[in-house]
């Protein structure tokens, strides 16, 4: 199977939580069904998403979430084939960014608004993987989330 990895940012169009669970909850029953997985991070501001799976679930997702008007200058970061997952087991993990976060933001030079725009490829991938460990070790701190898949997924 043709596996790829891809991550994007864009910036919110002034969403409350009751959209912001929408997403979630719409990401979570859609990705399940097509084995697509992934970290979607966000303040109030801007969103940064890595999704992986099959190339081609991959390529309709990301134009499905591209025409959303709840977001606007979604730009790709990065874009590759892979041969592993990195968040096997999530149709959607989710960390909402609050203050406390600053000094992991402050390592990948994000400010502390969490602008993600400057984000290099691999900085952006290290960045989910980060936070995506301490929303699993200390969530608290984060004010964090899980939505957790149906079952988990592995290529
Ligand atoms: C920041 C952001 C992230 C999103 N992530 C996903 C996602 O991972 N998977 C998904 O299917 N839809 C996602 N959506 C929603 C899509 O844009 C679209 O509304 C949805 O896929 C439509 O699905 P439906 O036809 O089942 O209602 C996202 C939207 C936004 C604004």
């Amino acid at each position: 199977m043709s596996l790829y990895r891809i991550v994007y940012c864009s910036e919110s169009t002034g969403l409350d939580k009751h959209d912001i669970d929408q997403i979630l909850e719409t990401s979570d029953r859609n990705n399940s069904g097509v084995s697509v997985t992934g970290m979607l991070l966000f303040n109030a501001g801007f969103f940064l998403q890595l999704l992986e799976g099959k190339r081609a679930e991959i390529s309709r997702t990301f134009s499905r979430i591209a025409g959303d008007t709840r977001h606007k200058n979604v730009e790709l970061i990065s874009a590759a084939p892979t041969t592993y997952r990195l968040f096997g087991s999530w149709s959607m993990n989710y960390v909402s960014i609050t203050g406390n976060a600053g000094r992991l933001l402050k390592k990948y030079q994000v400010d502390a608004s969490f602008n993600p725009y400057s984000l290099t490829d691999k900085g952006a991938e290290s960045l989910c993987r980060e936070f995506s460990e301490l929303c699993l070790t200390d969530p608290g701190d984060l004010g964090s989330g899980v939505v957790s898949g149906q079952g988990e997924f592995y290529q």
